[in-house]
């Protein structure tokens, strides 16, 4: 399942979509205009905004509201990869140079917060109270992932139970607040809601889980971002965890050791190898697969629609996706 398959339903609405984001982020000093465009130039695939307009369709209909929505967290989603670049000192993006390696990083942490204000001040402006409150929560919840995952690597701690908490708080946060937004924008109904954000939450895990999986197993013309770049910054993500818990003690010790030194080059090399032999790919998919089935329960009530049916793809979308 391609992104475009199951965005399908919500293609024309993407386009006014755009129009919103770019409304937005408008502004007269020079150099912000020039960053901005060199973002807008560059889209990202769209999920999260697609999330907010396929749940507010499958919970009743798309509305102004719904728009607004999806200009919010992809706006939030964008100031957070701007920021993230920064934290990571990520040579690249989007297969395009990252703002902090052009612009240095007083540009790109500025600019992150920029678009976040910008984001903030639509939903404001509008009076969308609910969608900002859910936000907001989000964006916390963001901040204290990504510290979290900056505490852990300073100590090379490898448990599962850290990696959820993790990966759940950084990504699956906002996606969870998209599909909440969405459904927010389109229903009253408290048990709608919370289903489509209890969906979000668990597509969310998938989606990062993969993601991890795809820094060792990706293409980087594919992801647009540099293979083992997870190790480099001593991220202990899943498929390293499961690798460690499935590998002889004496290679484990080994390779905590070169992770400990820092790895880059033929080190780096090594340490994705020992990934891939030790199951840590296959067995992190799995898993992926386990939080794909829960998404699905989360959705299994809402009557049918292409919007539903765009939804139950998007599980599948986000488990086998190579970018
Ligand atoms: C990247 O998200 C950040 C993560 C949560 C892993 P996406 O993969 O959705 O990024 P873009 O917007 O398509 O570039
Ligand atoms: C993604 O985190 C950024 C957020 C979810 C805030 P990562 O650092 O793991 O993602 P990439 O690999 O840079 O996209
Ligand atoms: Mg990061
Ligand atoms: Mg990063």
């Amino acid at each position: 399942m391609e992104v475009r398959d199951v965005i399908a339903p919500v293609q024309g609405e993407l386009k006014e979509f755009d129009r919103y984001f770019k409304d937005a982020i408008k502004s007269d000093i020079g150099l912000v205009d020039t960053v901005v465009r060199y973002i807008v130039k560059r889209k990202g695939k769209r999920i999260r905004p697609a999330l907010v307009l396929l749940s507010a369709g499958a919970c009743g209909g798309i509305v102004d509201a719904s728009y607004r929505g999806a200009a919010l967290v992809e706006l939030l989603h964008t100031a957070t990869l701007v920021h993230d670049d920064v934290v990571d000192e990520a040579p690249t993006r989007r297969g395009m140079a990252s703002i902090n390696a052009v612009w240095k990083n007083k540009v790109a942490v500025l600019m992150g917060d920029f678009i976040l204000a910008r984001g903030l001040l639509l939903s404001l402006d509008n009076g969308d109270v609910d969608m900002l409150n859910i936000t907001s929560r989000a964006v916390q919840r963001m901040s204290e992932g990504e510290i979290l995952q900056i505490q852990r690597a300073r100590r090379l701690k490898n448990d599962e139970e850290t990696y959820f908490r993790i990966i759940r708080d950084k990504t699956a946060s906002l996606l969870s607040a998209c599909c909440e937004i969405g459904a927010v924008s389109a229903t009253e109904d408290p048990e709608v809601r919370a289903n489509l954000r209890d969906y979000g939450e668990h597509l969310g895990i998938a989606f990062q889980i993969q993601d991890d999986v795809l820094d060792y197993a990706g293409i980087e013309s594919n992801t647009g971002k540099p293979i083992g770049g997870d190790a480099k910054e001593k991220k202990m993500t899943l498929p390293l965890i499961y690798a460690f818990g499935a590998a002889p003690s004496g290679e484990s010790k080994r390779i905590m050791r070169l992770l400990k030194k820092g790895v880059d080059g033929e080190n780096l090399k090594e340490v994705v190898a020992f990934v891939h032999e030790h199951g840590g790919i296959e067995n992190a998919q799995k898993k992926a697969k386990e939080y794909q089935q829960l998404a699905l329960s989360n959705i299994a009530a809402l009557p049918d629609s292409d919007y539903k049916r765009s939804l139950t793809g998007f599980t599948d979308f986000v488990i086998n996706r190579s970018k």
